[in-house]
């Protein structure tokens, strides 16, 4: 809640009479809110809920693009929570998005599904804290409008959750919490959504999306990214995986699909990979070299990380090292790592981790391409479809080698460009989030860990503040550590504002 420009007066004005008869004004309206309250620890949080909000004046599907917004009562009382006042409190804006599929809004609620079924929601975890909550919807994949069209391929999630920044922005001196203190959180797809958001503040390449669906008028650079597990880089993210997994021959896939989902109960097959498949994998191990190269990222020393032909040199180390700061980690604190056969400990001290070895152990869940798939069957290439076609291959390497029998093509270039955030970091006219957390188990293997480290690294490189690690033996899967998520927003955000 802060500094009501003149511009922003000038267009509610302008726009006042158009909006009135409009479904969707964009303005956020402080007297319709419901009471609500939630048990945190023991202790009944209270809170006004602000809920079913659409984001965009002409939404393409309103039940996805709208958002529930959640302010601790305290607030309105002149209190204060957690050091944070009415005027200061950050506002927290977790996706659920899961897959890639359409998410709408969630609540405070525990959830029933899952394993944090009945656990504290991270929403009321949130409130307990004094963080503003925004919860926002967007539209995925999977959505049809009623002629049969499909209305939330690549790249609609992004736009959506940008729109609702745009909201939030917007509506800052009317709502309470402080709009340039947005800290964005979300799981694997999720995840993903949430480092393109941060990543790409205020890209120009997102808006005519943007101004189509009547998004409000206002920034969409945000403060903070959490995400956990993200899936992205989905156009290396192919060579990634065979860079890691190369000779990792059984796999337990998931069923993919419209099945993908952190949310629901993943179900596995086993399998060991065809001769073709080893192929494919030989032939998406090599090309990884080149592309992590032309990364040019460096370590905290400076030296330059890269791979030889064979996929070997300072990055694969670099990786190693953290898996190994992880085990060590879990070593101290406890944990008995002597199954582990591919780790070594002597005197209480982790060994150096080969990476070949931890692959065999943690084994591969995907069949290469893991993203692209060549009969087009992944969620990804269902990510990338258009209006009218399904889905899409997403790299040259598919493309040239599909085998799904249909007409489909390659999904335009710029599309599977505005979705990862590689492209936005540390770009010229982009506002690149300043803090970010970024966690992986150490057991997901959903995606390579080079693809969060690439991530990490390139954000380092760029001057942002990165707090990057390993869980040890955590699976895919996000929001497990609230208490240390929290301790790092709080940090940050009681610090003096750098934007
Ligand atoms: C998710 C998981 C995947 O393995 C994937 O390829 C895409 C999305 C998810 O859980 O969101």
């Amino acid at each position: 809640m802060k500094f009501p420009s003149t511009i922003h007066l000038m267009f509610g004005l302008l726009c006042s009479p158009i909006l009135a008869v409009a479904a969707n004004d964009l303005n956020f309206n402080p007297q319709n809110y419901a009471t609500q309250s939630v048990d945190v620890d023991g202790q009944v949080i209270k809170y006004r809920a602000y809920e079913h909000i659409v984001y965009v004046r002409n939404p393409v599907d309103a039940q996805y693009q709208q958002m529930n917004i959640y302010i601790p009562e305290v607030y309105f009382q002149g209190g204060n929570i957690n050091g944070f006042t009415a005027q200061t409190a950050p506002i927290f804006l977790p996706n659920s998005i899961g897959g890639y599929m359409p998410t709408e809004p969630i609540t405070a609620t525990p959830s029933d599904r899952g394993p944090n079924a009945g656990k504290t929601s991270t929403i009321a975890y949130a409130l307990a804290h004094g963080y503003v909550v925004a919860s926002p919807g967007a539209r995925g994949r999977s959505l049809k409008d009623t002629n049969g069209q499909y209305t939330g391929k690549a790249p609609a999630a992004i736009v959506d959750l940008k729109a609702a920044v745009r909201y939030l922005r917007f509506n800052d001196s009317v709502m309470l919490g402080d709009a340039r203190k947005i800290i964005s959180n979300g799981t694997s797809a999720g995840g993903a959504m949430s480092a393109l958001l941060g990543a790409s503040g205020n890209s120009a390449d997102y808006i005519p999306y943007l101004k189509a669906l009547g998004a409000a008028n206002a920034r969409d650079d945000i403060f903070a990214v959490s995400a956990y597990c993200p899936i992205t880089n989905l156009e290396n993210a192919d060579a990634a995986y065979e860079w890691q997994f190369n000779g990792v021959n059984a796999y337990k896939k998931m069923l993919m699909g419209n099945m993908i989902d952190f949310h629901m109960e993943r179900k596995e097959i086993s399998g060991t990979l065809t001769t073709d498949e080893i192929k494919t994998s030989d032939a998406l191990k090599k090309q990884f070299p080149a592309y992590l190269n032309s990364l040019k990222l460096k370590d905290a020393r400076g030296t330059l990380l890269t791979l030889d032909n064979n996929g070997d040199g300072s990055f694969k180390n670099y990786v190693s090292a953290q898996i190994q700061v992880s085990a060590q980690k879990a070593l101290n604190q406890g944990a008995d790592l002597s199954t582990y056969s591919w780790l070594s400990i002597q005197n209480g001290q982790v060994g150096t981790i080969d990476l070949n070895q931890y692959a065999h152990g943690v084994s591969r869940m995907k069949t290469p391409p893991a993203f692209d798939a060549l009969d087009m069957s992944s969620g990804e290439n269902d990510l990338f479809g258009t209006t009218n076609i399904p889905a899409q291959h997403f790299t040259a390497y598919a493309q040239a080698n599909d085998n799904s029998h249909t007409t489909n093509k390659q999904a335009d270039a710029h599309i599977v460009k505005l979705m990862n955030p590689m492209n936005y970091v540390g770009k010229p006219n982009v506002k690149t989030a300043q803090h970010w957390r970024i966690r992986v188990g150490t057991n997901d293997r959903d995606t390579a860990l080079a693809v969060s480290a690439m991530l990490s690294l390139k954000l380092k490189n760029t001057g942002k503040s990165v707090d990057y690690s390993l869980p040890w033996g955590v699976p895919h899967s996000g929001d497990y550590d609230l208490d240390e998520l929290f301790a790092w927003m709080d940090n940050l955000t009681k610090k003096t504002l750098s934007n």
